[in-house]
């Protein structure tokens, strides 16, 4: 007999989850839960990943009132020095951080290759109940073989592995929506009897983040995701408002509410000079090269479409953010960067830092002020 849900549990998620706030200019962490986060660099002022560190980050962009920490679901290092080889498993991580938190929307990143959609759903659903409905959900289909290998799952060409990622979150969806026991016959999964209590608390369904970039990707966005990434390192402010705007076209031809983060990541100093002498330092003199050749080689990035000057720089952004934009420079500068991206239509920005502990302190003290100063976002605690 299937148990009904008490009705006092389900909750619209808009009420619980700071994805939906209401600031016009939403923030996020990107990679806290990875030994060097974004930051493919041999530098020293990287700080070694333990729970502390990474519960001290949280709590920090928590009581700042961030709106997302977006962590990398990783199996394995990339390049040949250990990066993001350490890392934390993103549902604990986000059932720990849930319990050290109030505000800040978990998110939890599936591979899913890697657990079957009964298990993540179950997965979710429990987060969702541990944080009172501040989880989301980033499905990912991976692109990094070595992981595929490791977990002894086919590395499937790019679109098949969406066709499989489609299919396994049909899956999820219906765990986490019907009551009644159900069969499912797909082309990559077989259900009898399919079941899963309790169901998350937000209603509809939990918020789903996804980062495709491809065509496929977009696809998927557009039709399941609540927020896309775009990557906008190396675009002028007119190119990036066109992919930005080709986003919000998508997501108006499958007549849904999508919106568009990006990532960035953040040197400020008092000056741009010591900024930019800070990013030579650490991502060209002691720049982690063997992560940045291996991350360009798995994500089939080359330079044959690129001039020699724009290859160059657009490694730089993949070893400083993996891929992320730069916002280097003075506190003004940076909140005139995030100003320039809200206003050509991008929603929210994950953030990476060297040092997550040192970055968040200078930009909270001196960047926040300055997006609350201009509209983008409400002081918080009023800001929810
Ligand atoms: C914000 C963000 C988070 C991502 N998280 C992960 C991750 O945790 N694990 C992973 O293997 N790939 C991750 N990716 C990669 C994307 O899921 C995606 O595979 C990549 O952007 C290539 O797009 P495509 O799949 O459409 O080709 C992330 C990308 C971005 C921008």
């Amino acid at each position: 007999m299937p148990i009904p849900v008490p009705v006092s549990e389900r909750k619209n998620r808009q009420t619980t989850n700071a994805l939906f706030s209401e600031n016009k200019l939403k923030l996020g962490l990107f990679g806290p839960n990875c030994d060097h986060g974004c930051a493919m660099t041999l530098s020293d002022d990287v700080p070694l990943l333990t729970w502390d560190y990474t519960k001290q980050v949280a709590q920090i962009a928590d009581r700042a009132g961030f709106e997302a920490l977006v962590p990398v679901a990783r199996w394995k290092q990339i390049g040949e020095n250990g990066f993001n080889g350490r890392n934390f498993e993103t549902y604990t991580w986000a059932a720990g951080l849930a319990s050290v938190t109030d505000h800040i929307t978990l998110v939890t990143t599936a591979h899913v290759q890697a657990s079957h959609p009964a298990v993540a759903a179950k997965q979710v659903a429990t987060l969702d109940h541990i944080s009172g409905g501040r989880i989301c959900l980033n499905i990912v289909n991976g692109w990094f073989e070595p992981e595929f290998k490791m977990l002894g799952s086919d590395f499937l060409p790019h679109d098949r592995r969406y066709q499989y990622t489609t299919e396994w979150f049909e899956l999820v969806q219906r765990f986490w929506t019907e009551d009644q026991e159900f069969d499912f016959h797909g082309e990559f999964f077989q259900v009898e009897g399919g079941y899963s209590q309790p169901k998350p608390i937000q209603s509809p369904i939990p918020a789903i983040m996804n980062a495709g970039g491809s065509k496929t990707g977009r696809e998927f966005i557009a039709k399941y995701a609540d927020s896309g990434y775009v990557l906008l390192a190396g675009y002028d402010l007119a190119s990036a408002r066109a992919l930005v705007e080709e986003r919000a076209g998508d997501a108006e031809a499958a007549g849904r509410e999508v919106s568009t983060w990006t990532t960035a990541y953040v040197i400020q100093r008092d000056t741009h000079e010591e900024a930019q002498e800070y990013l030579n330092k650490v991502f060209v003199d002691e720049a982690d090269m063997s992560a940045g050749a291996a991350a360009a080689h798995y994500l089939g990035l080359n330079s044959s479409a690129m001039e020699p000057q724009q290859w160059q720089e657009f490694n730089l952004h993949l070893r400083a953010g993996y891929g992320g934009y730069p916002l280097v420079g003075t506190a003004e500068d940076i909140a005139e960067r995030l100003n320039e991206l809200s206003e050509i239509g991008v929603t929210g920005v994950s953030l990476s830092f060297v040092d997550f502990v040192d970055g968040l302190e200078r930009f909270n003290a001196d960047v926040l002020p300055k997006l609350e100063a201009g509209g983008l976002r409400k002081p918080f605690p009023l800001g929810v």
